[in-house]
């Protein structure tokens, strides 16, 4: 088992890539605590994680919240004795060129897609130092690599999640802490709704996409965990990119 006896916190976790990463980190071993603003759906993926055979634990968690935040990891630390690894991946999009945003459209998408990354990252750190050892992801997005034709704040934000990455990786590489970011494509969740709202929008897309299709859930969850386990131990502050070979051309 890749993540035997870790203890990991995934935020976001009620639903698409976040479900997909809580029950793949289960099934590898991990306790894990699976965190959203959405009640049911989280407590459903904790059932779903538990009737598998697997370790869950459901807190509710508004990323955007630091007292939130402070709470979910003294939750975990107080239940589990430490937080080996932590999953920033709730998040939202936002359909909209620069002149269709507003400043409380701009707000909320930064709020939660770059403030909430911020401060989870923030809340985990001391607990890590202490460890000397911790392993943070960061879900970014191809959004976060290149503009945006129809997307404006959500490239900004998933931009910001890139290089606070990296950030972290250098001020805490000497006391045994990784950070990294995923930048995946489009995959099939219900986010896609909002990206796509037409048939010929979305395969408009996915004739971009070398491989001709949208990734699953899956298989984003499948890069996280190589990312969170012993065997990327030498990599920190690196992107890692789900994308189909899109951004390749
Ligand atoms: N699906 C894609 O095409 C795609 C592509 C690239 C990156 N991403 C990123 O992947 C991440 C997961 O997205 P997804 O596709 O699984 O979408 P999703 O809508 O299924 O999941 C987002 C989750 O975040 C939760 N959430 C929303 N606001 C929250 C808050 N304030 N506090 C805590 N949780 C909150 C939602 O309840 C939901 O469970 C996001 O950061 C998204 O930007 C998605």
């Amino acid at each position: 088992m890749r993540l035997k006896d870790k203890v990991a916190l995934i935020s976001g976790a009620s639903s698409g890539i976040g479900a997909a990463v809580a029950r793949l980190f289960a099934t590898e071993g991990a306790r894990v605590i699976v965190t959203d603003i959405r009640e049911n759906g989280g407590r459903q993926i904790e059932d779903i994680i538990r009737k598998d055979g697997g370790q869950a634990v459901f807190l509710k968690l508004d990323v955007t919240s630091e007292e939130n935040w402070n709470r979910a990891v003294n939750d975990t630390v107080n239940q589990f004795g430490r937080l080996d690894i932590l999953v920033n991946n709730a998040g939202m999009y936002q359909r909209a060129t620069l002149d269709q945003t507003g400043v409380p459209d701009w707000d909320q998408v930064m709020e939660l897609n770059a403030k909430g990354v911020f401060l989870g990252c923030r809340a985990v750190i001391p607990v890590m130092k202490r460890a000397r050892s911790g392993c943070i992801v960061n879900m970014s997005s191809v959004s976060g690599l290149t503009g945006g034709s129809y997307s404006t704040a959500y490239n900004a934000s998933k931009g910001a999640v890139r290089l606070l990455t990296k950030s972290i990786a250098v001020q805490y590489a000497a006391q045994g802490i990784r950070c990294n970011s995923v930048h995946p494509a489009p995959a099939e969740t219900d986010m896609l709704v909002d990206v796509f709202p037409d048939q010929q929008s979305r395969s408009a897309r996915i004739a971009e996409i070398p491989l001709g299709r949208f990734a699953t859930a899956e298989e984003i969850a499948q890069c996280v965990l190589f990312l969170a386990s012993d065997e990327s131990s030498y990599v920190t502050g690196s992107e890692l990119i789900v994308d189909g070979g899109l951004t390749a051309r």
